[in-house]
C-alpha cells in the first residue's frame, strides 16, 4: 500500500493517526536538527517533519539526502502544527515522519515547479510533464475534464448516443487543408485525417441513430493562432427530424447547463442576430456583445462636406468610446499609429472629443462645424465625455479594421471581463461566398448545408443572395460552435456540388457514398459542432486554447517535446512507396 491519504486530505480530525503518504518533494527547509519537507501530489501539499530527536536516526539521515521532485513514501503521525498556515487545506497539521522510502530520485528540474515559475514557454513545453505538475496547468486540465464530463452527462441524459467515427478517411472539404496518411497496403494512395466527422454523422442519421454525439479529435492543416490548433477537439452532434429552431433550443440548453454547472451562472434565452446585422454593427460575424461601441454608419452625415478623405469612400463608420474624451493627444496618436500598423492597415483615424462642456474637438475641425460634429455625436449615441473614432474606406476592409480597434480598445478599457458571459446566436449566413481568386463559389459553412427553403428559387439566378439554414454560437467574441440543417435530397445536393464547381464525375468520386445513401430514405437532419478547446478556455476565463490542452503544438505546428513532425527512415519511406522523397536533395 502506497498511501492511506492523499496530500490534500489531512486535518485536525486525523490528529495522532498513523498515516502513509506518497508524493513529490516540493520544498525542503533544513534547520540542521529539524527538516521540513513539503510533500505534493495532485490533491495538495502536506508538511512533513523530520526531527533529529523524534525521527529514527537512519530516516533522518536519509531525509538529508532528499532533493526537489524526489518521489517518496513516508509513514508518520499526524500532529498539530505550531504555526498554522490558513492558506493551505492541510495547514493545521504536519506529519512527524517515522519511516521514509525513496521511490525514485529526480534530477534537478529545469524550472521551479511552482505557480510562479522561472521557466519560459519553450522550456516548459519541452518538459510539459513537469509543467503539468504545476497547479495552474494541472487545474486547467482538471477543469477541462469537468466540462467534458458535464457535456457527456447532459447529452446522454437527452438520449444522445456516443458513436466513434473513423480517423483514416477520405478528405472532406471544410475549408482547411487535410493532413494525409500514406497507405502501405495501397501503394500511392492516401487517407486523410478528418477535419470533422461531418459526412459520417450524416450517414449515422441515414442509419436511423437519430441523436448522435462524439467528443472527437479533428485535424486541420491551417495557420495557427491563439484559438487554433492543428488537432483540436469537437463536441460533434447531429439529430434527425429537426429544424433549425429544434437544434438551437437543444444546444442552447447544453450551453446554459454548462454555464450553470461550471460557472454557477443562470442565463436567459440567448440573443440572436443575423449575419448581416453582425457585420454592420460589429464588423465581424462573432461579435463580443459584453460591451457597446456599436458601429454607426456616417456616410449621410459626413460626406459631401468637402472633406476628400470621406467623400470618395464606400463607407464612413464610427464608434463612441465611453469616457475616452479625456485621452491625451499622445494617447490618441498612439491609437492612430495602432490602426496604421500593417496588421490593421488603416490609412488614418479621425477623432472627435465630446467635451464635458458640450463642445467638440476634432482632428477634422477645419472641415466640419460644431453643429455637424454634434450631429455625428448624436447619431453615434455619444455622451459628453465620450470619444468618437471614425474610419473610412472600402466597406469590408474598413469594418474589419474598426472591429479590431473596437476589441483592442475594449481590452484596454477593461470591458472584456472574463467572468461575464455573453452568448449569441448568429443566423442567416449566406450559403455561398464568391472567391475572386478561383472565380467560383465556396460554401460558407460546408457543401452539405441546406439553403433556406424560401431562397431555393434564387439558387439559379442569384446564388449570392441565397441564405443558409446555418447558425454559429458565439461566446464573448469567439465562435465556439457552428452547424446547419443539411441537404437530405440527392438532387439538391447534386445541384449544390454543381454550383460549387464540381463536375458530375468529381462529385461522384468524392461524395458518391453520401449521394447514394441519400437514395435510401435519408431523414431530414441537422447538427452542430462545438470547439471544446475554445469553450473550455472561455469558460476558464482565458484566451489561449493551448493552455487547456495537455500536449499542445507550438505556433509552427510542432510538438517540441517529442520533436514532431520528423523525417522518416528511408526504409519506412520505401515501404510506404514514398521513396522519391527519400532521395537526398541535390
Ligand atoms: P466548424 O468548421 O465551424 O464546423 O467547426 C466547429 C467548431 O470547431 C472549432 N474549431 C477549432 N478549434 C480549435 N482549433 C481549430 N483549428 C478549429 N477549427 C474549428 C470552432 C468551430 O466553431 N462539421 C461542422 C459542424 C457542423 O456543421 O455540424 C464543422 O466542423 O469552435
Amino acid at each position: 500500500m502506497y498511501r492511506t491519504h492523499n496530500c490534500g486530505a489531512l486535518s485536525l480530525s486525523e490528529l495522532n493517526q498513523s498515516v502513509l503518504l506518497s508524493g513529490w518533494v516540493q520544498k525542503i527547509r533544513n534547520k540542521g536538527f529539524i527538516i521540513w519537507v513539503d510533500l505534493r501530489d495532485r490533491y495538495g501539499i502536506t508538511q512533513l517533519v523530520f526531527d533529529a530527536e523524534r525521527t529514527p536516526e537512519e530516516v533522518f539521515t536519509a531525509a538529508q539526502a532528499l532533493g526537489r521532485e524526489f518521489v517518496i513514501q513516508i509513514k508518520g503521525t499526524v500532529i498539530e502544527r505550531e504555526s498554522k498556515n490558513p492558506n493551505r487545506a492541510t495547514g493545521e497539521i504536519e506529519v512527524l515522519v517515522e519511516d521514509l522510502t525513496l521511490l525514485n530520485a529526480s534530477k534537478t528540474p529545469p524550472f521551479t515547479i511552482a505557480d510562479e515559475t522561472d521557466g519560459g514557454e519553450e522550456l516548459r513545453m519541452n518538459y510539459r510533464y513537469l509543467d503539468i505538475r504545476r497547479d495552474p496547468v494541472k487545474e486547467k486540465l482538471i477543469f477541462r475534464s469537468k466540462v467534458t464530463m458535464a457535456v457527456r452527462n447532459y447529452l446522454s441524459e437527452a438520449q444522445f448516443i456516443e458513436v466513434e467515427t473513423p480517423y483514416l478517411i477520405k478528405s472532406t472539404p471544410e475549408g482547411a487543408r487535410d493532413f494525409v496518411v500514406p497507405s502501405r497496403m495501397n501503394e500511392g494512395q492516401f487517407y486523410a485525417l478528418p477535419q470533422s466527422p461531418q459526412t459520417f454523422k450524416q450517414l449515422l442519421m441515414v442509419g436511423g441513430l437519430d441523436k448522435y454525439f462524439q467528443i472527437v479529435k479533428c485535424f486541420r492543416d491551417e495557420d495557427l493562432r491563439a484559438d487554433r490548433q492543428p488537432e483540436f477537439t469537437q463536441i460533434d452532434c447531429e439529430m434527425a427530424f429537426v429544424n433549425q429552431e429544434d437544434i438551437i433550443q437543444q444546444f442552447e440548453g447544453l450551453t446554459r447547463h454548462l454555464l450553470k454547472e461550471i460557472k454557477g451562472i443562470e442565463t436567459g434565452p440567448f440573443p440572436r442576430m443575423s449575419y448581416e446585422e453582425a457585420i454592420k454593427t460589429y464588423g465581424n460575424d462573432k461579435p463580443d456583445i459584453r460591451f457597446g461601441m456599436t458601429f454607426k454608419e456616417l456616410n449621410a452625415l459626413a460626406q459631401g462636406k468637402g472633406f476628400g478623405v470621406f467623400d470618395s469612400q464606400e463607407l464612413v463608420v464610427g464608434i463612441a468610446v465611453p469616457g475616452a474624451a479625456k485621452m491625451s493627444r499622445k494617447e490618441i496618436d498612439g491609437w492612430i499609429d495602432w490602426v496604421k500598423r500593417p496588421q490593421i492597415g488603416a490609412k488614418g483615424l479621425v477623432y472627435v472629443k465630446c467635451n464635458a462642456d458640450g463642445s467638440y474637438k476634432s482632428s477634422v475641425d477645419k472641415f466640419f462645424s460644431q453643429e455637424i460634429l454634434a450631429d455625428w455625436a448624436r447619431f453615434c449615441e455619444a455622451e459628453r465625455g465620450d470619444l468618437l473614432l471614425i474610419l473610412s474606406g472600402e466597406a469590408t476592409t474598413t469594418r474589419t479594421q474598426l472591429s479590431a480597434l473596437r476589441m483592442e480598445l475594449a481590452s484596454h478599457l477593461g470591458l472584456r471581463n472574463p467572468e461575464v458571459f455573453a452568448p449569441l446566436w448568429i443566423t442567416d449566413f449566406p450559403l455561398l461566398e464568391w472567391d475572386e481568386e478561383t472565380q467560383r463559389y465556396h460554401a460558407m459553412h460546408h457543401p452539405f448545408t441546406a439553403p433556406k427553403p424560401e431562397d431555393l428559387v434564387l439558387l439559379k439566378e442569384n446564388p449570392s443572395a441565397v441564405k443558409a439554414n446555418a447558425y454559429d454560437l458565439v461566446l464573448n467574441g469567439n465562435e465556439i460552435g457552428g452547424g446547419s440543417i443539411r441537404i437530405h435530397d440527392q438532387a439538391l445536393q447534386a445541384q449544390l456540388f454543381d454550383l460549387l464547381g464540381f463536375s458530375k464525375e468529381e462529385a461522384e468520386a468524392q461524395f458518391g457514398f453520401l449521394m447514394n445513401a441519400f437514395q435510401y430514405g435519408a431523414p431530414p437532419h441537422g447538427g452542430i459542432a462545438f470547439g471544446l478547446d475554445r469553450l473550455v478556455t472561455i469558460l476558464g476565463g482565458e484566451e489561449t486554447i493551448r493552455d487547456f490542452i495537455a500536449f499542445p503544438k507550438n505556433n509552427a505546428g510542432r510538438d517540441v517535446m517529442i520533436d514532431a513532425p520528423a523525417p522518416l527512415h528511408p526504409e519506412q519511406l520505401e515501404e510506404l512507396a514514398l521513396k522519391s522523397i527519400a532521395k537526398p536533395k541535390p
